[in-house]
């Protein structure tokens, strides 16, 4: 037997409003529905839902099918002729339950529409913000790409910027070197007797003169570094205390001017780099020449060498000079830059060292690192990888 199959007899309004809920439910089965009135509300529905429609209610209870009667005409003799000819096996619900039925399955109904609603609410929302991430996305997208494309221009620029850098200072290179062989003559005295005040003035010029040649110098050492010239790419096996005792010897005659004393105790074993050694000679001598120059005389600078773990050797430069500002110690590294308080300290200099010692640095790829306290010193190290 079917469970769940049922009948309704009575079609007016109430009828139609049961019948209508119950189309609802899942599962369930309605097999007849019984009205004398073949015009009535409810059996017109019926008819659209292919229900059987019939007049009078001895088939559905002929029927071994039917197993729930709903009564809904509201007539208290057809509940009771109905109550005494049905087999047992039928459930009879009259009016009043037929009402209670009715307004639980509309409210279930309601309950479910609402949650339909939200369901549908959530998706359409999750549509929106879907469709919302998906044009961020694009438009990150294309943000990146016109980034990259400015990086890259950028990246040109800047090539371009130290080639004509480059150029220029190259073409400065030949004038300034007339400029002093001119100066050298006159204070030799091949263009005649000077006076003392012309020679006071010649003197100065060639002093001024060394003092640019030394700027064009640097600024093509840092060009030349930059374009990554062949020639200063050549990496050979090397014996890195040699190359820093050779670096501390040259700058020994300025740290003497100064009664400047370098400590420098030479390590036992040897450690050997893989690297340039004009490069590294040059990076050492920035180092030590920045630790003489930005110390008061008298002073001393220790320079150490040091293994550090089992593949590495660290060279320090520490002095106890003037110190860089914590402001600037981020700074140092950019081209032209100099602190006010070594401006002040040592008038002779361009900012372009630490340039040029960063750039070696990275083209041996390390970096250097600098510690320093105001009035107190400064300490520059510079870790190698042991070839
Ligand atoms: N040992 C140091 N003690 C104090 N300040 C330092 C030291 N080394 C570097 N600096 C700071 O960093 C700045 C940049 O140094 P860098 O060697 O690049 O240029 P510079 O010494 O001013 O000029 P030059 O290019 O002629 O060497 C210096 O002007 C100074 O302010
Ligand atoms: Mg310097």
């Amino acid at each position: 037997m079917n469970e769940g199959v049922i009948a309704l007899i009575g079609a007016g309004n109430g009828g139609l409003a049961l019948l209508k809920v119950l189309l609802d439910i899942p599962g369930v089965i309605i097999k007849y529905v019984c009205d004398i009135n073949p015009n009535a509300a409810g059996v017109l529905f019926a008819k659209q839902h292919n229900i059987k429609f019939i007049t009078s209610y001895g088939t559905i209870l002929s029927d071994g099918e039917v197993n729930l009667i709903f009564e809904a005409t509201g007539n208290p003799d057809v509940f009771k002729d109905l109550s005494v000819k049905k087999s047992p096996e039928i459930s009879l619900i009259g009016a009043e339950g037929s009402r209670i039925i009715y307004n639980l399955l509309d409210a279930y109904n309601e309950i479910n529409l609402n949650l339909n609603e939200y369901k549908n609410n959530l998706e359409q929302k999750i549509i929106e913000r879907t469709e919302e991430l998906e044009r961020t996305n694009v438009e990150l997208e294309k943000e990146m790409l016109e980034y990259e494309k400015l990086s890259h221009k950028l990246q040109e620029m800047n090539e371009e910027k130290t080639k004509y850098l480059l150029y220029a200072t190259h073409q400065l290179k030949a004038p300034f070197a007339a400029i002093q062989s001119y100066v050298d003559i006159m204070l030799e005295g091949y263009a005649g007797q000077l006076s003392h005040q012309t020679r006071d003035i010649v003197l100065k010029i060639r002093e001024r003169c060394k003092m640019l040649t030394n700027v064009i110098k640097e600024m093509l050492e840092l060009a030349k570094l930059k374009s990554r010239d062949a020639e200063d790419m050549i990496i050979e096996r090397l014996d890195i205390t040699d190359i820093l005792a050779a670096s501390i010897q040259k700058c020994k005659v300025i740290a003497q001017a100064k009664d400047i004393k370098i400590n420098f105790k030479p390590p036992l074993e040897s450690f050997y780099i893989r690297g340039n050694a004009k490069q590294i000679d040059i990076l050492f001598t920035v180092l030590i020449e920045n630790a003489i120059n930005y110390s008061a005389d008298g002073t001393e600078i220790d320079v150490i060498i040091n293994k550090t773990g089992a593949s590495q050797v660290s060279i320090a430069v520490k002095d106890h000079g003037i110190g860089i500002p914590e402001k600037n110690i981020g700074l140092i590294f950019n081209e032209f830059f100099r602190s006010n308080n070594a401006v002040e300290f040592h008038n002779n200099g361009t900012g372009l060292g630490l340039s040029i010692a960063k750039e070696i640095a990275e083209i041996h790829h390390t970096n250097i690192h600098a510690e320093s306290i105001v009035g107190k010193g400064s300490t520059f190290s510079v870790i190698f990888r042991l070839a």
